[in-house]
């Protein structure tokens, strides 16, 4: 029997109608070609519409950003006319780029269906085939999907909690992000980001990995993790890895490093919780944990960001009793339609592994910056990062330039971010799945003329 749902998607004039939005979006996509400035016309509505969103959210925003909701790519269309090259995909999540013909097919595909929203009291066949994809793929046994990277961070907390009862401390990394709930709050490693909050959690903090000084920085990880435990027996029910240190500032551990932390854990009966929210899809593996190869010893994984709906996998002993999970949402049938495509598109052999295209991206942007380094002395430092997370540090590290930067780099024409205090440096999440080498060195050429350009004009400041 065929579902009637089957015969509305496969019906000829809805089929018909995709081709034609498909190739009306060739076509206007023409129009973007490279970085374009505001349009006179358009200025002085967009700054009334910044005034407006400002009020209306309480509060400025970080760029002057509203978009128009068209792109190609790497390249946006802003709602006052300018085109730039994105480098920061909204801190990590439009890894398909801007206007992707095979997220605009499955979010017409999930317009057709009967919800707008999926939750877990009613979800539809998508939900089912997302968490089966993302069991197998991760090699975990369970996979509760959520729709921000906090929640999946909370839900996997829970689980960590409830296996280790009455336990209630957690470690974590110093410098480490998990988000912004009261009590992901407590354990990311920025007082600002808790200020006026009640604590909630006790947390303790473990040095992360230094790589100028390898074996040293691992043995006093170990030491303090150790102290710790032993100053509190039997107390932590958990400890929170970001494998590579995204928030922080882009920097990556070692297998060894992590190793020799995991190892202690174990014996004190310490769950390893991956915090995979800004590393997932973007190191040289699928999963970070993969490309460390920590498969054998993680127990609770959470990913978010590129796969726009987010999850907590967890193996068969942390499975929560009834009750501890559940949400009114998994997420928007379009956000988990286009999991699926990007699950399956980043499992399809041509993202990870030699010469695939997270390592091309990777050699042709830091191919760049290392030019950069040798042509300007001393303007910036780096690169830094792995895989599709990649920074550098301009002007020493020091925000009062390096946030001016990033503001002249975003009118110039590309968005990036900051990462880590200080140094601060400058980071950015490339669009692979989508960006294309012209788009790279016309972005990075950008990159570099700024440089030089906020070189000159600080002349004076930067050498105080
Ligand atoms: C490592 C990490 N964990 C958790 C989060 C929180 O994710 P979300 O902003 O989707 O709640 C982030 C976001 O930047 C992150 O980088």
């Amino acid at each position: 029997m065929s579902l009637a749902a089957d015969s509305f998607s496969q019906d000829p004039r809805v089929q018909e109608a995709k081709k034609l939005i498909q190739s009306a979006l060739e076509e206007h996509q023409k129009r973007l070609e490279g970085h374009r400035s505001s349009h006179p016309d358009l200025r002085e509505k967009y700054e009334q519409l910044l005034k407006d969103y400002t009020s209306a959210r309480g509060g400025a925003l970080w760029y002057p950003y509203i978009g128009s909701g068209f792109g190609k790519g790497a390249l946006v269309e802003l709602a006052d006319g300018s085109v730039k090259y994105d480098l920061i995909c909204g801190i990590g999540p439009h890894y398909w780029g801007h206007c992707h013909p095979d997220l605009i097919e499955s979010s017409i595909d999930a317009a057709l269906t009967d919800t707008v929203m999926q939750g877990h009291l009613q979800g539809n066949k998508d939900s089912v085939t997302l968490c089966q994809t993302a069991t197998k793929l991760s090699g975990m046994d369970h996979c509760f999907l959520t729709t921000s990277g906090v929640m999946a961070n909370e839900n996997g907390l829970k689980l960590a909690f409830q296996k280790k009862h009455p336990a209630h401390r957690v470690l974590a990394f110093e410098g480490c992000f998990m988000g912004r709930t009261l009590s992901a709050s407590q354990i990311t490693d920025k007082p600002a980001f808790r200020q006026g909050l009640p604590a909630n959690m006790d947390v303790s903090y473990i040095p992360f990995y230094d790589a100028s000084c390898p074996e040293e920085s691992t043995k006093r990880a170990v030491q303090t993790l150790k102290s710790h435990l032993n100053r509190y027996p039997g107390e932590y029910a958990v400890m929170c890895f970001e494998l590579v240190q995204g928030e922080g500032g882009f920097y990556p551990g070692t297998r060894d490093f992590f190793m020799a932390l995991i190892d202690v854990l174990k014996e004190h009966d310490v769950s390893v919780f991956i915090d995979e929210v800004q590393t997932f899809g973007r190191t040289p593996k699928l999963f970070a944990f993969q490309y460390f190869n920590l498969e054998e010893h993680v127990d609770i994984v959470t990913f978010g960001k590129v796969s726009q709906v987010c999850g907590t996998l967890f193996n068969e002993e942390f499975k929560p009793k009834p009750g501890l999970l559940s949400q009114t949402f998994t997420g928007s049938s379009a956000s988990i339609r286009a999991s699926q495509v990007i699950f399956d598109g980043l499992a399809s052999n041509k993202f990870y592994g030699k010469g695939a295209r997270v390592e091309q991206v990777h050699e042709r942007i830091t191919g760049h910056f290392k030019r950069i380094q040798s042509e300007h002395p001393g303007m910036i430092e780096g690169p830094f990062g792995i895989g599709a997370m990649i920074a550098f540090t301009p002007f020493s590290g020091r925000s009062e330039h390096v946030i001016p930067f990033t503001k002249k780099l975003f009118e110039n024409g590309v968005i990036t971010f900051v990462a880590g205090v200080s140094p601060m440096r400058v980071r950015m999440l490339a669009p692979v799945g989508s960006i294309t080498d012209e788009q790279i060195d016309a972005a990075l050429k950008i990159v570099e003329e700024t440089l030089v350009e906020y070189a000159e004009q600080e002349n004076g400041a930067l050498a105080s």
